[in-house]
């Protein structure tokens, strides 16, 4: 299918984005994939991973937009900016123990509202975590931010926007399709102005039940040619806990998440996954323990056990995104 993609230039959309996607991955998050996949996958051993491969943390929870498809928009804990110290703290005690190998610094919240943000970047750089990314909407992103994004040392950078500018408004409330347009295109041009190569600069759209092919093929024709990938993925419903606009992910069968991540929250509490926004499955605090403690802690193991006993019915987040129809 690639191969026939490649050489035929009629080709439909659905080769373009698995071209996109295809092509869009560096090697190194290749290999990631690649064991995240084998570790969630191993049905019958179901071993978990001796440290986090994926460490996601909120460097905040608050956000500049009100997006209507956004899981914020059930979030009811309080909101807040994670300190420089505790990050630090979490990446000594990480970094000490083992490398997490992906380093995602965004969960319910618009990162580049910390003005920390490039110093925690080029921190856990220093410190050797091999991939550093994070998504934002954008709307932050000046010369000076763009500058200090820059210079710390980032891998990737994915900036979320929608296909289309009547897409973009009805989704993202409180963005300005115009102005994230300018704001990435200034970014790349003064990557490349440096002769940098990275951030691997992305673009991220969502299909709903508002975009047909015509929609994703004008976002791919408008960002293929400035960004280095563009990602295209299927709006979700968090695992059933937020409306539904049109999600095409099939249902999933396993859960691979909680084998391979760990989610730290503003405040330093730990929960397992990225669908849960409000800490509804707390396994700890890193205040209080080191992230060795919390990941091999019983209520991490608990919840493990449950999986591999299939005892869903015990942890209502989980059952309701195993079983939802769109995850
Ligand atoms: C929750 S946001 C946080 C980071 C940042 N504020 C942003 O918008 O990119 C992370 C990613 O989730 C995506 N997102 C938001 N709502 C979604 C949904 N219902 N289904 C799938 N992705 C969603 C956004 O497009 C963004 O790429
Ligand atoms: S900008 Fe990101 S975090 Fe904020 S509401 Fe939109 S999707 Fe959610």
């Amino acid at each position: 299918m690639a191969e026939s993609s490649k050489n035929n230039s009629e080709s439909s959309i659905s080769d373009k984005i698995y071209k996109v996607r295809k092509w869009g991955l560096i090697p190194s998050l290749k290999w990631y994939y690649y064991v995240h996949y084998k570790i969630g996958s191993l049905q019958k051993i179901r071993k978990t991973a001796n440290f986090p491969l994926n460490m996601m943390m909120e460097v905040t929870n608050h956000c500049n937009l009100k997006c209507i498809m956004c899981p914020r928009e059930i979030m009811t804990r309080k909101e807040g900016v994670m300190d420089l110290e505790l990050f630090k703290k979490v990446i000594d005690d990480t970094t000490k123990f083992k490398k997490p190998y992906l380093l995602t610094l965004h969960f319910s919240g618009e990162p580049l509202i910390n003005k920390k943000l490039p110093e925690m970047i080029r921190y856990a750089k220093d410190k050797g975590v091999p991939i550093v990314k994070f998504n934002s909407n954008a709307m932050l992103l000046d010369e000076k931010m763009s500058e200090q994004i820059l210079g710390s040392g980032l891998d990737i950078l994915t900036i979320a926007i929608e296909s289309t500018k009547d897409i973009h408004d009805k989704f993202r409330v409180g963005s300005d399709f115009e102005q994230v347009t300018r704001n990435v295109q200034n970014i790349v041009e003064m990557k490349k102005k440096k002769g940098l190569k990275k951030p691997s600069i992305r673009v991220q759209m969502l299909t709903s039940k508002d975009t047909d092919e015509k929609d994703i093929q004008a976002g791919i024709d408008l960002w293929e040619p400035i960004v280095d990938y563009v990602k295209i993925e299927s709006i979700s419903t968090a695992g059933g806990q937020i409306e539904d606009f049109g999600s095409t992910r099939s249902q999933k069968k396993l859960c691979k998440e909680i084998w391979t991540n760990m989610v730290i929250l503003w405040n330093g509490d730990v929960t397992v996954c990225c669908v849960d926004h409000n800490a509804a499955l707390k396994v700890g605090n890193v205040n209080e323990s080191s992230i060795e403690e919390i990941w091999n802690g019983e209520k991490y193991q608990r919840l493990r056990d449950l999986h591999r006993k299939g005892d869903l019915d015990k942890i209502p987040l989980c059952d309701s995104c195993l079983n939802a129809n769109h995850g």
